[in-house]
């Protein structure tokens, strides 16, 4: 699908996006600074970084800052996290009373051990009958749409999700994400499209399915498209110290030319940005650790950034980090 052939992105259960381009949820990464410098660069739909139903129902303070967002990241989705229809039910109640977001995601994709050893995530996939009654117990606790993330098996043995797709959507899900790798994949490999369009041929398409797994650029958000029809595509760890992955998307499925790449001047000055962001939202410790982080993302590829990196997981101070990073560009 090209610019040509649409204008809008698609209406996840009547929440409209302005473009097919999805920032996808990602634990320590898509915190509130993040999520907003790639709304900037003009990513359709945020997700906050998934959170656990009880740890919000018992009001863990750190749960709390995961959801909390700001208008101007709207339409944004929650995503839970758990494994019993009630305490699912009960937090996305409390979610869209609380924090009110515009879609509640429910996370049946995650494939880290301590995860899916409490049958959550992934492991939903296993059984589908569980997960359809999670789907129909939060669809009827809320008045938002509720969407469904979710990858394409347990494991090659087991793909099965156009069998889960269409359950969870009688069970009332308004939209699906497929992941198009197995659990035991985690995040290597290469994913496989084909479970994507097989899902989208399943489902009825009045329900929008987002495909997910290895969109890098814009050729390969606009090809994941086309190759599978899928209506969407969430976009992880290409964004990564990259919010521009968004624009250039963007540009391409509008049929407009792509704007070239970030220059190291543009990583530089929007790795500042990002850290002052994290200080306002964190305060200043929280946020040089995690900037540790993200700083390597946004010089990744250039010319001696891995001797940097090594200086920048050290800095223990916003002026250290900024300098370290502005003394690499002067020297670049
Ligand atoms: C560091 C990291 C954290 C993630 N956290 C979550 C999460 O909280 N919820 C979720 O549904 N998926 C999570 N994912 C999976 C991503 O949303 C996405 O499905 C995956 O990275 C594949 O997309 P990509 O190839 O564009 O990165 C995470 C992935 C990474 C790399």
């Amino acid at each position: 699908m090209t610019g040509a052939m649409a204008t809008v992105g698609p209406s996840i259960g009547g929440v409209r996006l302005n473009n097919p381009l999805i920032l996808a949820p990602m634990a320590g990464v898509t915190d509130q600074a993040f999520r907003v410098l790639c709304k900037e660069q003009g990513a359709a739909l945020l997700v906050t970084e998934m959170i656990s139903d009880r740890a919000f129902l018992y009001e863990n303070a750190h749960t709390s800052t995961i959801v909390a967002f700001t208008p101007a990241e709207r339409p944004i989705a929650a995503q839970l996290a758990g494994v019993e229809p009630e305490t699912m039910a009960a937090a996305a109640a409390k979610l869209e009373r609380e924090v009110a977001p515009d879609i509640i995601d429910i996370n049946m994709g995650c494939p880290a051990p301590k995860i899916v050893k409490n049958h959550e995530g992934c492991s939903l996939m296993r059984d589908v009958p569980l997960a359809a009654a999670i789907v129909r117990a939060i669809a009827s606790a809320v008045s938002v749409p509720v969407t469904v993330k979710t990858r394409k098996g347990w494991s090659e043995d087991q793909v099965n999700a156009v069998e889960l797709a269409q359950a969870v959507v009688e069970a009332g899900a308004a939209g699906i994400t497929v992941h198009g790798r197995v659990r035991g994949q985690y995040y290597s490999g290469v994913a496989d499209w084909n479970i994507i369009r097989k899902v989208r041929e399943a489902l009825p398409s009045s329900v929008p399915v987002i495909g997910n797994g290895d969109v890098r650029d814009p050729e390969s958000a606009l090809r994941l498209m086309s190759e599978t029809g899928c209506d969407a595509v969430m976009i992880g760890r290409a964004a990564m110290g990259n919010p521009w992955i968004f624009s250039r998307c963007l540009a391409a499925w509008r049929g407009e030319p792509v704007p070239p790449e970030a220059t190291l001047a543009e990583r530089v000055a929007m790795a500042g940005r990002h850290l002052d962001l994290l200080i306002a939202l964190k305060g200043e410790r929280t946020a040089v650790l995690e900037m540790r982080r993200h700083a390597p993302w946004y010089i990744h590829g250039f010319r001696g950034a891995a001797h940097v990196r090594a200086l920048l997981v050290l800095a223990t101070s916003p002026a250290e980090l900024k300098a370290t990073l502005s003394d690499f560009l002067h020297r670049s």
